[in-house]
């Protein structure tokens, strides 16, 4: 059976792509949020994974608002980034891994989520960045990856229980599956922030703290609060705590302990935050 390893969560923001470029992890602003990736560096390269499912949302690089899917998984052998505007790299290809794509796919209609699958899909900065963080200067990716993207966009969004049920679904389907690879769940996003509209700029540490400090342990409390109160507590755009839920469940219901957390207001608009779970 194949392993999962656990889990590594962190924020997106773009403007990390363009503080790699120019050089400004020490930079004093900078510093306090590159200051929680050594521990990643270590744990990745102690847990060598070799496949990361991955669960992040699309920004309008590879769904538009025209066509929209609620949950997508991706089934290609590789992945581009494209140029998004951001003034970032385009980042290397990401290898696939379709078979453990198409088990999971399938698992998951069998579980009754209907979700759309992608023989061919970009990925944006919500999976670039995180790799970059992760894996910075190496010549390919060291894993292959499983792209699930929620759409957290365009409304209606999914409810967090949603997601939490679809994550938990992703472990029973890679529970089912017969290869022996090493895996990684990465959820990506948030924590708090809103991009638009009169709360632009908006941030909620208390939210936060409160989604930060059950997420190992009581993940359910995550979800009895509905979109709407997703939003006003966690702004627009934090309703990307979605991704962080989905990939929660997809780490089981194993005790979890925290091997790493860092959390610094602001990066951009954003409440940055980076975790690491792993199984007791
Ligand atoms: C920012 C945050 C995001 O999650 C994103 O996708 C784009 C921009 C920001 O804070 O600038
Ligand atoms: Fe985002």
């Amino acid at each position: 059976m194949s392993e999962v390893l656990g889990g590594y969560f962190t924020s997106h923001v773009p403007s990390i792509g363009g503080a790699i470029v120019r050089g400004d992890e020490q930079d004093p602003y900078w510093k306090p949020f590159f200051d929680g990736f050594p521990a990643v560096r270590d744990w990745l390269a102690r847990k060598r994974p070799e496949i990361a499912v991955v669960f992040y949302n699309d920004h309008g690089l590879n769904f538009f608002l025209d066509k929209m899917p609620t949950f997508a998984v991706g089934a290609a052998a590789e992945y581009r980034n494209a140029d998004e505007g951001w003034g970032l790299p385009v980042y290397k290809p990401f290898r696939g891994a379709p078979e453990l794509s198409w088990h999971i796919i399938e698992s998951l209609v069998e579980q009754e989520f209907d979700v759309t699958m992608c023989q061919e899909m970009l990925v944006d900065h919500a999976l670039s960045i995180p790799f970059e963080l992760a894996w910075p200067d190496c010549d390919a990716w060291p894993v292959g990856i499983v792209p699930i993207a929620i759409n957290t966009v365009q409304h209606p969004l999914p409810s967090a229980r949603r997601c939490l049920a679809l994550g938990r679904a992703v472990n029973r389907a890679i529970r089912s599956w017969p290869g022996k690879e090493r895996i990684v769940v990465i959820g990506t996003g948030g924590l708090s922030h809103q991009l638009d509209g009169q709360r632009a700029g908006f941030i909620n540490p208390d939210y936060d703290r409160f989604c930060l400090d059950h997420l190992a342990a009581d993940p359910d409390a995550l979800t009895r609060d509905s979109i709407r109160q997703i939003v006003a507590k966690g702004g627009t755009q934090g309703v990307e705590i979605l991704n962080w839920i989905a990939a929660r469940g997809a780490l089981g219901d194993l005790a979890l302990h925290e091997a790493s957390r860092n959390y610094h207001v602001p990066i951009s608009n954003t409440a940055a935050a980076t975790v690491i779970l792993e199984p007791v």
